[in-house]
């Protein structure tokens, strides 16, 4: 098999920006197989053709990502899938619900500081009262609950972070209100890890305060199934590994579609 694309998705609130320095790396044939990114914007933000909904159900995300392939990629192209945090749970859902008809393309899937387990109850009330915030103060309440929490202590000060608050300020609040909604009722995704068959990257900054490595590590334990299987914790990375070092991820990712092409 040759090159192969990367469809990668963006974490809450953020949109497809987070993965330039990756796409910089595959045009520059720094990304092994990969020669491509393609990231799209998720629902009710940046690019996306799809309209904010009042509940961004992971499942709603996911058919819009199946549409968005299907009209971006050429027909029958192989690709990897990836996805950072919400954009990691998005790929449960693509692997659930569009499994069988990806199932010639789809060569593997890259976790990015993300978790299988659901919201359990502290969650949920925690996703109201950001949604509450939202409502009253704007988009600048999610900045202030989200950025002290997503990058490394290095990254404080670093065009990352610059990077991380003009996509979170761009955010429509009811799109983040939206997504917030859906994150609280989102599925578990132990059972797609469970029966996943083919290479899983699983990689998670070292820094990472809302899926640390333990979440990682319980995702690559479940991987029976999968013919290659790598846990990459991220030095001196927090929520936003591809961004904060892009180095280390875009690694990984050459890693994981070699042994795509190799399986
Ligand atoms: C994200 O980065 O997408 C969110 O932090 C996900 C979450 O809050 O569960």
């Amino acid at each position: 098999m040759s090159a192969m694309q990367l469809v990668a998705l963006h974490g809450y609130p953020l949109d497809h920006r987070m993965w330039d320095p990756l796409a910089e790396r595959a045009a520059g044939g720094r990304l092994g197989p990969i020669t491509s990114v393609f990231a799209p914007d998720l629902r009710g933000r940046g690019r996306s053709a799809h309209p904010a909904a009042p509940l961004h159900a992971m499942a709603l995300l996911a058919d819009d990502v199946a549409r968005d392939i299907e009209a971006a990629l050429p027909a029958n192209e192989p690709f990897l899938l990836a996805g950072l945090s919400m954009g990691g749970y998005v790929c449960f859902e693509i692997v659930k619900r569009h499994g069988a008809r990806f199932r010639g393309r789809l060569k593997g899937l890259a976790l990015f500081d993300t978790k299988a387990a659901a919201d359990d109850d502290a969650g949920r009330a925690g996703r109201k009262a950001a949604i509450e915030a939202i409502r009253k103060d704007g988009i600048e309440a999610a900045l202030s609950a989200m950025l002290p929490k997503m990058l490394a202590r290095g990254s404080k000060g670093t065009a990352a972070e610059d990077l991380v608050r003009r996509m979170v300020l761009a955010t429509p609040p009811a799109t983040a209100m939206a997504d917030l909604a859906g994150l609280a009722v989102r599925d578990e995704g132990f059972d797609v890890l469970s029966a996943w068959d083919r290479p899983l990257l699983v990689a998670v900054g070292d820094e990472d305060a809302i899926a640390p490595p333990s979440d990682a590590e319980a995702m690559t334990a479940v991987a029976a199934r999968a013919p290659w299987v790598k846990l990459l914790t991220v030095p001196g990375a927090g929520h936003m590994a591809p961004l904060e070092q892009p180095d280390e991820a875009a690694a990984g990712l050459a890693e994981l579609a070699e042994a795509a092409q190799r399986t």
